[in-house]
């Protein structure tokens, strides 16, 4: 950082937003293979909220690599850059007393630490959604197995590149063997006392 750049602190606060919203934030960060079912699974999750009157937003890989970081790649790097960025932004929106839901492959356990030590003490919640290479390459609903499997995509996790399986996650989620809606239960069991906010 310039160290003539001087942060400013001011008026309103995240204590503020969060008494206005009448909630307590979490970024409740879903790791885990391409095809593993991260988005449906937030997708599902973040509907429940919204709908007990949560004030929500949900960030997804695909979604933002087609805006905020259309420049990244797929390389070790680009990936490091990519969560780094995505990180700094969960931040903000959890300053902004926002729940925020998040769908990234994120394959790198450092990576995802240094999300978790930016956010304060509970905030980061990590969610491992392990499905099984197997079922992901099955399901390929995007095709993008087949491609990588052909070599028409390089570095593409769990074939040439590699998936760092949560070493302590909050809570491991299985979608290949249960239904999203009792996946999405135990996701509500764990984190409705972290986000709701007595008075
Ligand atoms: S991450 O590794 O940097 O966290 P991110 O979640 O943003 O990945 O994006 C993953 C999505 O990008 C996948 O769901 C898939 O649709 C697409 N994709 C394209 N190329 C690759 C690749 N080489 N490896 C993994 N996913 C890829």
């Amino acid at each position: 950082m310039d160290i003539n750049v001087i942060p400013h602190n001011h008026k309103i606060v995240k204590e503020d937003r969060e008494k206005r919203l009448g909630q307590k934030p979490i970024v409740l960060w879903l790791t885990g293979l391409s095809g593993s079912g991260k988005s449906t699974l937030a997708g599902a999750l973040e509907a429940e909220l919204y709908n007990k009157g949560f004030a929500t937003y949900l960030l997804d890989g695909d979604n933002v690599r087609t805006g905020l970081n259309s420049d990244l790649d797929f390389s070790e790097n680009g990936r490091i850059e990519n969560i780094r960025r995505l990180g700094e932004l969960c931040k903000l929106f959890a300053d902004a007393g926002i729940l925020v839901l998040t769908a990234f492959i994120s394959p790198f356990q450092s990576d995802r630490d240094s999300v978790r030590s930016l956010l304060e003490e509970g905030e980061f919640v990590e969610v491992f959604v392990d499905t099984p290479l197997e079922i992901c390459e099955q399901r390929d609903v995007k095709g993008l197995y087949k491609k990588a499997r052909a070599g028409e995509i390089k570095n593409f996790t769990g074939i040439d590149s590699p998936f760092e399986r949560p070493l302590n996650p909050e809570i491991r989620i299985t979608t290949h063997d249960k239904s999203i809606s009792s996946a999405v239960n135990e996701l509500l069991t764990l984190i409705l006392p972290k986000i709701s906010r007595n008075g």
